[in-house]
This record gives C-alpha cells, sequence and structure tokens, in this order.
C-alpha cells in the first residue's frame, strides 16, 4: 500500500528536520510505501525552504506550498495531491511539533492493516493521555470540544473527535465531497470524521500520549474555536430534524421570554422580578411544544409523570442559568437596558434546556 503522511506546516522550520528524521525511522520498520507530504502555506519562517533542501536526503519527500487559509484547507489540499499526484491508499494526518510521536505511527498503521478505515491517535481512551502540565483553561478547551463534537455534532461514538493524529483509508475520503464540508480551520478534523462516520467509515481509536510542542507555538485562535462551534452546531441542523424542531421551539421561546418581559415590566413589575418569571413562561410554553411536538414521536423510557417531573428540574437549572447571566450582565453593565442582559440569558439557557431534555427528559 501507498500511504502518505500529510504533514501541514505553518512556521514550522525548527520543527520539521527533526520529524522528517524521526518519521524515516519509523517508515524502515514498515512493510509498505510509506511518503511524507508537507503543505506549507508560505511560512515566513523559510519552513519550504527547509523541506527543500531535506529533500535531497529524503527521496519521499513531498511539498506543496499555497496561501494560508487555515489547518482544514492545508488537510484538503494535502488528501487531494495525496491521492490525486501521489496515488496514496492510506493518509496520516500528523502535527510538524512533535505532538504526536512518531514511534506510534506504526501502531496506528497496524489496525489499517487490520482492517480499520478511520485510525484515530486518541487521548481520550483508557491508555492515552494529555500533558499533565496542561492548564485548567486548556484541559477545558479540549474536554469542551470533545463534548461538543460527540453531543451536538453528534459523533457520540468517538472519544477523541478533535484529535490530529488519524490514518484514513483514500477509499473513504473518496466519498466525501469536501467542498460540503464548509470548514477552513480546525473544525475540519470533526467535519472530516463526521462525514466519514456518516458513510459508515469503520472508525477504531488506540490510545495515545499527547505532548505539548517544545518549539513554536500553536497557531489555534479564537476564530478557529468560533468556527468549530459554528461547524457543530451547523451538522446538528444538517442531520436532526429533532433539532430544526426544536430551534424553532426556541426561537417562540425568545418571542414569548421577550413578550412576557416587556409585559411584566409594563405592569410596573421590579425587573429581577420580571426577568426570572418570563424565563419561566418561556421555558413552559418551550416544553410543552418540545413534548406535544418535537419529541412526540420518540418512545421514551419515561413514563409522563417522571417526564413532567424531570421538565421541572430542567427548568430549574436552565432558570439558575439564565437569570445568573441576567444578573451577571445587568451588573456587569448596569447602563445597558434590562432587555439586553434578559436576551443574553436566553442561549445558554436554551442550551442547557435541550442537552438535558433531549438525553433526559426524552431520551429513549
Ligand atoms: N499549512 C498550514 N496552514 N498548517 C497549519 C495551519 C495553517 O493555516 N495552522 C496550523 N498548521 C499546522 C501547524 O504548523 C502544525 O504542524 C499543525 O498544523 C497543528 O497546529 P498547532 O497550532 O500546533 O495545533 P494545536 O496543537 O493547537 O492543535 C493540535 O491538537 C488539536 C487537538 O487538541 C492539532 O493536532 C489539531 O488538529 C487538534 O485538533
Amino acid at each position: 500500500m501507498k500511504v502518505v503522511v500529510i504533514v501541514p506546516t505553518y512556521n514550522e522550520r525548527s520543527n520539521i528536520g527533526p520529524l522528517v528524521e524521526a518519521l524515516d525511522q519509523q517508515f524502515a520498520t514498515l512493510a509498505h510505501d510509506m511518503h511524507i507530504l508537507v503543505v506549507d502555506d508560505n511560512s515566513p519562517d523559510g519552513t519550504a525552504a527547509e523541506v527543500r533542501a531535506l529533500q535531497t536526503r529524503f527521496p519521499r519527500l513531498h511539498l506543496i506550498e499555497g496561501r494560508k487559509a487555515g489547518l482544514g484547507a492545508a488537510y484538503v489540499r494535502g488528501m487531494n495531491h495525496a491521492m490525486d499526484a501521489l496515488g496514496a491508499d492510506v493518509v496520516f494526518e500528523m502535527d510538524a511539533d512533535f505532538s504526536h510521536r512518531p514511534e506510534d505511527l506504526p501502531r496506528l498503521m497496524a489496525e489499517i492493516d487490520r482492517g480499520a478505515d478511520f485510525v484515530i491517535g486518541s487521548r481520550y481512551v483508557k491508555g492515552g493521555s494529555i500533558p499533565a502540565n496542561w492548564g485548567l483553561m486548556r484541559r477545558l478547551n479540549s474536554l469542551g470540544g470533545n463534548i461538543v463534537a460527540r453531543y451536538v455534532a453528534g459523533i457520540y461514538r468517538v472519544r477523541d473527535c478533535t484529535a490530529g493524529f488519524r490514518a484514513i483509508r483514500c477509499a473513504v475520503l473518496r466519498g466525501i465531497d469536501f467542498s460540503r464540508l464548509r470548514v477552513q480551520g480546525y473544525a475540519f478534523q470533526v467535519a472530516l470524521l463526521h462525514a466519514a462516520v456518516t458513510n459508515g467509515a469503520r472508525v477504531v481509536e488506540i490510545p495515545v500520549d499527547f505532548i505539548d510542542r517544545t518549539r513554536g507555538e500553536s497557531k489555534l485562535g479564537f476564530a478557529d474555536i468560533m468556527e468549530f462551534v459554528w461547524n457543530a452546531w451547523w451538522i446538528r441542523l444538517q442531520s436532526s430534524r429533532v433539532f430544526i424542531k426544536f430551534a424553532l421551539v426556541g426561537l417562540s421561546g425568545v418571542a414569548v421570554n421577550l413578550g412576557a418581559f416587556a409585559a411584566f415590566l409594563a405592569l410596573g413589575m421590579n425587573k429581577f422580578v420580571a426577568s426570572p418569571l418570563a424565563i419561566e413562561v418561556s421555558i413552559v410554553s418551550n416544553f410543552l411544544l418540545n413534548n406535544y411536538w418535537t419529541f412526540r414521536w420518540r418512545k421514551t423510557r419515561d413514563r409522563v409523570r417522571v417526564k413532567g417531573l424531570k421538565f421541572n428540574v430542567v427548568s430549574l437549572v436552565a432558570l439558575g442559568v439564565s437569570f445568573s447571566t441576567f444578573a451577571a450582565v445587568s451588573s456587569l453593565y448596569p447602563a445597558l437596558p434590562p432587555w439586553v442582559p434578559q436576551l443574553a440569558g436566553i442561549p445558554p439557557a436554551m442550551l442547557v434546556n435541550y442537552f438535558l431534555n433531549s438525553y433526559w427528559t426524552f431520551r429513549h
């Protein structure tokens, strides 16, 4: 089999030489025709020039260059090149910065040899790990990303949906229309995995230790995080009629919430009383619509009485979330008109409402 390890690079001059050397050592242990494809986006630090210099020593090292458009865009170019120009049967995704250990490559390859279509070097299955020195924010980011991917995008079975160390059969990639993934950055990892799972790919996760880079810096930016969250909801929207109904109910809830709030204020009520009351009114109307429309078809485990009880608990939690947001925004920005903090409380409450109701109250 022809195997191409795709390594996207942006300012990785100091890493790329040692990585190519380390990969070449691993290739010697494998029976396949192993190649490396560096996808560089005109790195200002001269990564491409370094690769060209290395090519004289490593004939199976390839390079394509392009405009910087994000990690996902680089992978799409790399995968197309690996399949069309290099004739790959299998491609690897791998960071240039030694976050993924070259020594793990043969273990991923072994799973492909055993028949898997999509092998993930996973930090979140038994035996895998994230760096011990990761701070709380980085841990929460990684964990949150996976929760969003699993429960919003619906890739329930996979523990590490955001991993960037993976081996994929090109037969799987050929069944995917990259242009329909609509992502440019790190969200690509989830978009591609979701498309592969939807197409029935045999996904296997094997444990790996993720190592913190010692040279250079991460390129993950705020725009990538926004695209990641948006992409997960987009996948959800596309693949779930339930969610479309839930979102419509949610929209009606916004109108009910604001309408009730305006009515309570007009009646002379204090805004801190009017806010939770208006939220409660909208949660009740949301529940009724969801119960008798959105989830009506679902063969739920619980009887109506139990569902009703759970609904009350979920309402309280969502009320708490919304009111805390309202109170926090109100006290941080006291000059704002009251409807702004009221509006700010709606999205987090809606999310909590959806997840608890979908996965608890109305569970199968
Ligand atoms: N060509 C190109 N273009 N390469 C890029 C770009 C880009 O716009 N952005 C990042 N890269 C390259 C980096 O040079 C590196 O080789 C690799 O992609 C990963 O980038 P990092 O910036 O080091 O990623 P990270 O450590 O934050 O994220 C890693 O872990 C995530 C999970 O925690 C990656 O493996 C992600 O794919 C993964 O989701």
